[in-house]
């Protein structure tokens, strides 16, 4: 999950290293490095486990003189996490190494053009396959910078990715598309990392490298050109004045906020090779083998339950089939009934949580097949599910969780839309809007969100005294609401409650006064006319009211107007998620909070 790369006069190991450490933070599970040793010789070491083990390696390396070298550390998405599918990969020949962030879509068609050639393979990994690619186009070209940029041109998916090789001993090349790629200038020597802060310390001017470009470097010079003709391209470079700190952050001021702003993308990893448009298909081959279930349960903790909730919805609608929603330490000690057409799908970021786990395994032992939702590749969830499905989030640092939730909201989409079309239950329109719908979030999403975040520090210094708080909604928004006041408390320590809107007059509404806020969401859809009510209903209270809503649903009469552009349906959902994340973040952030590890909570609860 993080990359660096180094030409220059200082020994290159321990450069490297010290970079892959300052990468830490973005969590990894395997790391490795490779560099030329007396010219010629490209060494390759790779270590499962932390860089400790690595380092361990090394130490049995005769003296590592090279001044040219790169390294990885890597957070598994295909392949479990062992030294064989850690980078660096060499190519079969032996003359190339790699380093890779991302994913290749396509690579099992091209793993099988290679096998045929008779390419032979040592790991699981799309990455390995990149190499032999680059190392099959060489024979064609003239030079090895048009070998990469052909092999680039021919991979589909997300990449940043750097290049060494036996032939030009003292360069580096490097591309990017779709994961972050940062070029350091330095005086005789030169880094390409994932991150500023791998090399912070040697170097403050960079150039950020763009989707589809591709870097040449040596110790004293660098190119940067296009992927697609290689023609050059000119870039200004950067001065970073972030220190240390604010780099591990990407220069955000906490974890969360980097993470809330990393949904946009996570959005569009989730949805790499698995829809495609052109056909209306959505793409879960870890469904195949799976009857479409009778019952679907669906158990989970914390947010990854809110996540589970709202798609119990889309389940439902699309699908048609029938959904029950558990909360992982009710359903372990339920006599639950479970019929053996019944599929359950346990959801949990971490793949660890204590009670989720007891879930599965007792499921398993009634001889229920278990789906899991997870998002950390080789946890104990992921390798005792009967089939795993990975959310593709990145390491969440935060301890509340923002955008592992949006993942598992995306994953969940998609599987309600592989079920409904694998019965041929969905009208062709809805099939068509959501696929159309979900590939455009990324764009909508990434232009809100500034706005968005203006919007919340507007109304946390309005509502940071506040010393409870509603969250309503219906429908889809019921879940939301869940979550916001979830969020809320988590972080500011503020009471708050999460409230289906039509419920509150069954009790809760009792508690409304002026100094008891409610935080209402009312999207443009069918439910709109009942929450209207209910917002009135508690303004008739003296609450004070804060409505996320849409221009066209011409609500005017509240404390607080939020409006968010609208999208398609249920999608509408992944623009209010982060309004509410946001919102409780600037609460929480004004009143001093901690705001990445609140008291008494654990990212990962192991307990039961
Ligand atoms: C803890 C975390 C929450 C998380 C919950 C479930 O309580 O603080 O953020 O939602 O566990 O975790 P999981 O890893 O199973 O999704």
């Amino acid at each position: 999950c993080g990359i660096i790369a180094y030409t220059g006069h200082r020994p290159a190991v321990p450069v490297v290293i010290e970079g892959l450490r300052r990468l830490e933070y973005r969590g990894y599970d395997s790391a490795g490095v490779s560099f030329i040793q007396n010219n010629e010789l490209l060494n390759v070491v790779r270590a499962a486990g932390k860089l400790n083990a690595l380092e361990q390696k090394l130490s049995n390396s005769p003296n590592i003189l090279a001044t040219v070298g790169m390294g990885h550390t890597r957070w598994a998405t295909h392949g479990i996490p062992v030294e064989r599918n850690a980078h660096p990969h060499k190519s079969f020949d032996g003359s190339l190494s790699i380093i890779h962030n991302g994913i290749i879509e396509n690579f099992q068609e091209l793993k099988n053009d290679l096998l045929a050639k008779g390419y032979k393979f040592y790991s699981d990994t799309d990455t390995e396959v990149l190499v032999n690619l680059i190392s099959e186009e060489r024979k064609n070209t003239t030079n090895l910078m048009q070998a990469f940029a052909n092999a680039l041109n021919k991979a589909h998916g997300a990449y940043a990715v750097a290049l060494m090789s036996k032939e030009e001993p003292d360069s580096i090349l490097a591309a990017r598309m779709h994961a972050p790629l940062i070029l350091g200038l330095g005086v005789g020597e030169n880094f390409v990392a994932s991150d500023v802060p791998a090399f912070l310390n040697y170097t403050r001017d960079v150039v950020f490298l763009d989707d589809g470009e591709l870097v040449k470097i040596t110790a004293n010079s660098w190119e940067l050109r296009s992927i697609t003709d290689l023609g050059l391209i000119e870039k200004k470079v950067q001065r970073i004045n972030w220190d240390m700190q604010a780099a591990s952050k990407g220069g955000f001021k906490h974890f969360m906020l980097k993470e809330i702003f990393e949904q946009p993308k996570v959005i569009s990893d989730c949805l790499v090779g698995r829809i495609d448009k052109g056909k209306s298909e959505v793409k879960l081959p870890e469904l195949n083998e799976f009857p479409t279930p009778e019952r679907l349960h669906i158990v989970a903790c914390g947010t990854s339950y809110n996540a589970g909730l709202w798609g119990q919805h889309l389940f439902e609608s699309w699908a048609k089939i029938p959904v029950t929603v558990e909360i992982a330490s009710e359903f372990r000690y339920r006599d639950v009934i479970l019929n053996k057409n019944d599929l359950v799908l346990v959801i949990s970021q971490s793949g660890e949580t204590a009670d989720t786990l007891a879930c599965l395994r007792l499921v398993k032992s009634k001889g229920i097949p278990v789906v899991a939702l997870t998002n950390v590749v080789g946890s104990s969830i992921a390798r005792e599910a009967n089939a795993s499905i990975y959310t593709q989030a990145g390491p969440e640092i935060s301890v509340a969780s923002t955008k592992a939730m949006t993942s598992q909201m995306i994953l969940l989409s998609l599987m309600a839309l592989y079920f409904a079309k694998r019965q041929n239950n969905l009208d062709k329109d809805i099939l068509k809007n959501a696929l159309e719908g979900l590939s455009s979030l990324e764009p909508e999403l990434n232009k809100v969100l500034p706005k968005l975040r203006e919007k919340a520090q507007e109304l946390a210094l309005l509502y940071s005294g506040a010393r409870s708080f509603f969250f309503l909604g219906r429908g889809v928004c019921y879940p939301l609401a869940e979550e916001g006041a979830l969020k809320l408390k988590e972080l500011s320590y503020i009471h708050a409650e999460g409230y289906a809107a039509g419920e509150m007059k069954h009790g809760p509404i009792a508690l409304i006064d002026q100094d008891f806020p409610t935080f209402a969401l009312a999207f443009n859809d069918s439910l709109f006319p009942k929450v209207k009510s209910n917002i009135e209903e508690v303004q008739a209270r003296q609450g004070k009211v804060i409505a996320l809503t849409h221009e066209k649903t011409s609500l005017t009469t509240v404390d607080n107007l939020w409006i968010i552009p609208e999208v398609w349906g249920v999608l509408n959902s992944f623009i209010a998620l982060p309004a509410l994340q946001l919102f409780s973040y600037e609460v929480a952030d004004y009143l001093g909070k901690d705001v990445d590890q609140p008291r008494n909570l654990a990212k990962s609860v192991t307990v039961e």
